[in-house]
């Protein structure tokens, strides 16, 4: 049976995007056969479908970390046909086909039945950006911050982690200063629940200076550097600052005061290793009281032949909140 892809071939160390049609049985992974309704693009599909080799090392390849749908064949005892399911993170899309497919054939384990207060396309809204939002509200959470605390941060705002940070944020009744460098994405941040937009120039302090003037409660950052640094720097005592991400940069310039005179804590994010019993009460969450009102406004909708136009945008940094693809 045959079925559509984007497929990322190399050719003579350049790396180009096609849209395909390959047979099932070419799908080698795993035990259980998916039919996808909706993937998402994410920064990290963006590197794989440019031949990244830290995140794909064998082309050609389909790139694709996210995917939801519907149990189309399984050889597990644990799922059966017409169940819904979502994925993301493990390798799917790494060294694993991925959901930018209409089909993906996946190991028991990466699977996780779909919360019923989300449809397949919400949960892709979501999908790895939401989830790994939702980890970082989360780790803030559990470390005791609450609304009266004060203002929290978020960096990349404008990007899928970082809009989506902001909207649940909004939505549990904090605070939110969106940390941006897009202008024209002030009224979008606005409308998401933020309270104030700061240009990111402020957020990468040059001074050298190990802790600065308090100014935020806690942070969510998405984009390391400079920006991680300066945040950590301007965190009130006892506060905490989350990372996922570096398209600042890999390194953060930091000396060790804001943890031993302000007792700051640095959480470390990861969405794709995460256990899977550690994911359904995150999903639980998204999926009812930490489900933004406006979850829509965050996506736009792309089909697999826009993807390529797509990937070269996140590439420049370009996205305004996610860009969910219809399988
Ligand atoms: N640890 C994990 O499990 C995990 C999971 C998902 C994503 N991530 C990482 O988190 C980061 C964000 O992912 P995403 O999916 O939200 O990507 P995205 O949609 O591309 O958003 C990134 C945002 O960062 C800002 N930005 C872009 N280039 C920048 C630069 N050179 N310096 C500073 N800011 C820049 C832009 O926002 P503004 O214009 O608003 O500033 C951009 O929209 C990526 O590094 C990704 O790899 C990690």
């Amino acid at each position: 049976m045959k079925f559509k892809a984007l497929q990322t071939i190399e050719n003579n160390g350049q790396y180009d995007n096609h849209i395909v049609e390959r047979d099932l049985v070419a799908l080698q992974a795993g035990e259980v056969w998916v039919k996808v309704d909706y993937s998402s693009l994410n920064y990290k599909d963006a590197l794989s479908a440019s031949g990244n080799k830290g995140v794909t090392r064998v082309f050609p390849h389909t790139p694709g970390i996210d995917a939801a749908g519907t149990i189309f064949a399984s050889a597990s005892e644990e799922w059966k046909e017409g169940e819904d399911v979502l994925i993301t993170g493990f390798d799917l899309g790494m060294n694993t086909d991925g959901g930018f497919a209409e089909y993906v054939k996946v190991p028991s384990a990466w699977l996780l039945k779909r919360p019923e207060g989300l449809t397949a396309r919400e949960s892709m809204i979501y999908g790895t950006a939401g989830f790994t939002a939702a980890l970082s509200v989360q780790a803030l959470v559990k470390h005791g911050i609450t609304p009266p605390h004060g203002t929290i941060a978020v960096s990349g705002a404008s990007g899928g982690v970082g809009a989506i940070a902001v909207a649940i944020l909004a939505k549990l009744g904090y605070t939110v200063a969106a940390i941006s460098t897009k202008e024209s994405a002030r009224d979008f941040l606005l409308s998401l629940g933020a309270s104030e937009v700061i240009a990111r120039a402020e957020l990468e302090d040059q001074s050298g200076k190990p802790i600065l003037k308090p100014r935020f409660a806690a942070a969510v950052d998405t984009v390391g550097g400079l920006v991680l640094s300066t945040l950590l720097r301007s965190t009130k005592y006892g506060g905490a600052v989350t990372a996922c991400g570096m398209v600042n940069g890999g390194d953060i310039p930091i000396t060790v005061f804001p943890f031993i005179l302000k007792g700051i804590t640095l959480f470390g994010i990861d969405s794709v290793e995460l256990p899977l019993e550690k994911r359904p009460q995150v999903w639980n969450a998204l999926s009812a009281e930490w489900k933004p009102d406006n979850l829509d406004m965050l996506a736009s909708e792309i089909s697999l032949d826009e993807l390529p136009a797509s990937i070269e945008r996140i590439l420049k940094g370009q996205m305004k909140g996610r860009a969910i693809v219809r399988l």
